[in-house]
């Protein structure tokens, strides 16, 4: 092996607390066919990550041990494999990648990936996969939010529910959006007609009758998201199942929005780019890390506060 074709990766050997983010020196991978080569430059450090890390989600998104944490980058395509045009070698790219994103290099299906939004850095760029996409699937396909309906977004300063804030708005939605003190201003900025701080003020006080709730928190939060909702509402949860039977008592629909998107990938992607430059969209990045400082970013991510999506610099 030769050592230029090492690279730094942080991997986990097994599951368990942030002290399993090893930061190793591993071998360069080589594209496959359909595949790039990206030089990541930002790595999106997404609460699926400590989950997954934790062995929460073996059921659904099982991981070969030893693996590479992350689902969303940012980066130049350095190398082309079998099958994907030479014109993407030294695009700025931006968007998911199965294998993992927490390394100097990643291969990842080219169709995973779309081209990076000329207005944002690597680091915001890194963002959107697991934001936007997210917000976009479950506002748009699984809530079918239209023009003039009302929407309580609950965890709304953080990673995804920023991004939902700001399509809900799009779209012509009447947006009630939850969070802490610190943050009121900051959903208030996004665009949210009416913004409760859900540690002075209980839920089924302040709002009543939404026609929709996505709800970004869970546990007691989301039993709380159905009292928002007006009789034949929608309730869309993101960090867990919800609750079917007390949501069918209270004759609403409710569903766990996750998976990929119906929309086509480079499509949904190339949309949200379109969106970003326009400035219809404005993506935020919370704290910043080095790759050597891995472990603090997920005890941080773990807390669960704060504004924006923690991001990994890389090559930046
Ligand atoms: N289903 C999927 O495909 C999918 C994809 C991505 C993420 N997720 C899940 O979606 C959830 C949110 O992800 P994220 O990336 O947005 O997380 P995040 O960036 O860590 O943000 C969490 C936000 O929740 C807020 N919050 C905490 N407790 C709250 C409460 N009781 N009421 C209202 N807001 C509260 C925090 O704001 P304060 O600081 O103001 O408390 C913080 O801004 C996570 O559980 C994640 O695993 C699911």
């Amino acid at each position: 092996m030769h050592t230029e074709q090492l690279m730094r990766a942080v991997r986990v050997h097994q599951y368990g607390g942030p002290e399993q983010l090893k930061l190793e020196r591993i071998e360069r991978p080589e594209p496959r066919e359909g595949e790039v080569l990206l030089r990541v430059h930002a790595a999106g450090v997404n609460p699926l990550d400590w989950k997954i890390r934790q062995g929460l989600m073996k059921e659904y998104m099982p991981r070969t041990l030893p693996y590479i944490p992350g689902i969303e980058v940012s980066g130049v395509v350095e190398a082309v494999g079998p099958g994907v045009p030479s014109d993407l070698l030294g695009q700025a790219v931006f968007g998911g990648a199965e294998k993992g994103t927490y390394a100097e290099y990643i291969t990842v299906s080219a169709a995973a990936l779309a081209r990076k939004p000329q207005k944002v850095s690597f680091a915001e760029a890194a963002t959107i996969k697991g934001g936007a996409m997210v917000a976009w699937r479950a506002l748009f396909e699984h809530g079918q939010l239209a023009a003039g309906q009302r929407i309580l977004i609950q965890g709304a300063a953080g990673g995804v529910g920023l991004l939902a804030v700001q399509l809900a708005k799009w779209k012509g939605a009447q947006v009630i959006a939850t969070t802490s003190a610190a943050n009121l201003d900051f959903v208030r900025s996004l665009g949210a007609d009416q913004v409760v701080d859900y540690t002075t003020t209980p839920i089924a006080q302040a709002v009543k009758d939404v026609d929709i709730v996505l709800d970004a928190v869970g546990g007691e939060t989301l039993l709380s998201s159905l009292d928002a909702l007006r009789a034949g509402g929608t309730l869309i949860s993101l960090a867990g199942p919800p609750p079917l039977e007390k949501a069918a008592e209270r004759r609403v629909r409710a569903m766990f929005s996750r998976g990929e998107s119906a929309t086509p990938l480079a499509v949904l992607l190339e949309t949200l780019t379109r969106l970003v430059d326009e400035g219809k969209l404005k993506v935020v990045v919370g704290k910043t890390f080095a790759l050597d400082d891995v472990q603090q970013a997920h005890v941080l991510c773990q807390n669960g506060h704060g504004r924006g999506r923690i991001v990994l610099l890389v090559a930046e």
